[in-house]
């Protein structure tokens, strides 16, 4: 099983009750602005398709020409469940659990808050890079490890624990970066601070090392940690993200009239 399948419920408070994505959204609506609409885009790691809905609920050019067939959206998920759920909810929303031959040619990728969990994440962001039709962008969305109360969170308790850190940093992939713009993405999420929320937290940015961690450390342990980010009854966590942007030279595509 997907260590995501595991934590859906996790996954699921979170964006409920996060702001992050509605300031990436933003950000990357107003790249769109000033680009052709794009024909084919590719959600890389999509989850259960939530973040690209939410980026078509905006008024856009790129929303309308979903709806009116003339882009296509493939997802690809390794979660079956994910890749379930996105496809009842959004009609002709093509996936695949991973990347394959079969997978070219698009004119606009998102990998948002993916990279972390891959075996191979240079190699996936240049395959990515190669996957983009002249013209097209890839935008890439990764937590600045320490600014990020997340992933302040993993590089906290790994260090502490003396372990190896087991997620991907933005800052371990320096020579990736090369060719990239980078956009700082700064929110706030607000949380009322209850042993319940914290677990919930957790479990969400643990995911399948939850378990190992909770015992090497202790449950106490674990939720005393978010006792920094308190501030009058609430967990306010400050979340610095990067997105990482990349333009694919060459003829532009034609530019739809709408
Ligand atoms: C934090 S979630 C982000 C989901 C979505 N992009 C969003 O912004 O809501 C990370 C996603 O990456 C997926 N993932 C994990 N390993 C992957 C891989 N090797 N290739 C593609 N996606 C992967 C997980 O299943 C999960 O859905």
């Amino acid at each position: 099983m997907n260590s995501f399948e595991t934590i859906g419920r996790e996954y699921r408070f979170f964006q409920a009750n996060s702001s992050e994505s509605t300031r990436t959204i933003e950000k990357i609506e107003s790249l769109l602005r000033r680009r052709p609409v794009p024909a084919r885009v590719l959600d890389f790691g999509g989850g259960d398709g939530s973040f690209f809905r939410a980026l078509l609920r905006q008024k856009s050019l790129l929303s309308q020409a979903v709806k009116n067939g003339s882009c296509r959206v493939s997802l690809v998920e390794p979660s079956r469940a994910h890749r379930e759920r996105a496809r009842a909810s959004f009609p002709g929303l093509m996936t695949r659990a991973r990347l394959s031959k079969r997978t070219v040619g698009f004119d606009l990728i998102l990998a948002n808050h993916v990279i972390y969990y891959l075996d191979d994440p240079e190699e996936t962001i240049r395959r990515l890079q190669r996957l983009l039709n002249p013209g097209g962008m890839l935008l890439v969305t990764m937590a600045r490890s320490r600014e990020n109360a997340l992933t302040g969170y993993w590089v906290g308790i790994f260090s502490d624990l003396g372990w190896e850190m087991p997620f991907v940093r933005a800052e371990d992939l320096r020579k990736a970066w090369n060719g990239f713009r980078r956009y700082p993405i700064r929110s706030r999420v607000r949380f009322s601070d209850t042993p319940a929320n914290r677990f919930m937290l957790s479990r969400f940015v643990l995911g399948r090392w939850f378990d190992r961690v909770e015992r090497a450390l202790g449950r106490k342990e674990l939720l005393e940690r978010w006792g920094s980010h308190r501030k009058s009854g609430e967990l306010q966590l400050t979340l610095v993200d990067d997105l990482y942007c990349f333009h694919r030279s060459g003829a532009r595509l034609k530019q739809r009239s709408h």
